[in-house]
């Protein structure tokens, strides 16, 4: 029997976060201090809290997007260990590469790539072919309802809850085995939320550890088994 399968994917330890307004007399906002979090293989652990708690904060700092004050993030990639509160921007993108995917909260829209290819790239960079990639990514497109008609165009003049479901088309294309989701469902009609929903159990299934903030209560109950509050500072 594998005795790592129910290790922690993922452990915070004392993580703090702060930012310092220089150009606002130095005034220094607190985002979350010394917190402690694992998450293991299958799991989906919502992040809770009112608006400004630093939740998003969070999930960018176990992206290594924002370098945390103090504290470790240790990541389980491959046979190694990173430290994503420390790593090197090599390490990081390895890490971004095949063990940690991010969904942020909107797409950053590239121009004139069009939407099936910006799904289809995650499979390229790994391998498969482009004909292949294509024809996955337009299955989990037309899953997610976007318009075979709107396959070939760039997403930015797409409306928000379209740019939202290409941004989540990309972040499910493939097996991460940590998931960092920033409110997946927060501009999805009901019928795109059951499928979102569908997705994350998919994933947790194939063996994903998720760590996401909904703030839709029924989408929270259905896709995550514990709750992690964040308390404003
Ligand atoms: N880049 C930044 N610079 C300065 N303050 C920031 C920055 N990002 C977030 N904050 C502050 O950190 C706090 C937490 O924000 P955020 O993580 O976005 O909250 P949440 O996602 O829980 O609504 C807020 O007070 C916000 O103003
Ligand atoms: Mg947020």
């Amino acid at each position: 029997m594998d005795t790592t399968v129910n290790e922690p994917v993922l452990s915070v330890r004392g993580l703090s976060k702060s930012f310092t307004l220089h150009t606002q007399g130095g005034t220094v906002i607190e985002a979350f201090a010394d917190l402690d979090i694992a998450v293991r293989p299958g799991e989906c652990l919502a992040l809770h809290g009112p608006s400004g708690a630093g939740k998003s904060t969070l999930l960018r700092a176990l992206y290594a997007n924002y370098k945390p004050c103090s504290g470790s993030i240790i990541v389980k990639h491959g046979n190694s260990q990173v430290d994503m509160a420390t790593a090197s921007p090599r390490a990081v993108l390895s890490v971004r590469h095949s063990t940690m995917g991010y969904v942020s909260q909107f797409l950053r829209v590239i121009p004139r790539v069009s939407c099936l290819d910006i799904v289809a790239e995650r499979l390229s960079l790994h391998g498969e072919k482009d004909d292949a990639a294509r024809e996955k990514a337009g299955e989990l497109l037309a899953r997610l309802r976007i318009p075979k008609g709107l396959w070939n165009l760039a997403p930015a003049t797409f409306s928000g809850g379209e740019q939202q479901r290409v941004n989540i088309a990309r972040g499910f294309i493939r097996h991460y085995p940590i998931l960092l989701l920033d409110e997946p469902t927060a501009s999805l009609d009901a019928a795109n939320r059951e499928t979102v929903v569908a997705l994350i159990r998919e994933a947790r299934s194939a063996g994903s550890a998720v760590i996401g903030i909904f703030h839709d209560e029924a989408v929270r109950d259905a896709v995550a088994d514990r709750v992690f509050t964040l308390r404003p500072h």
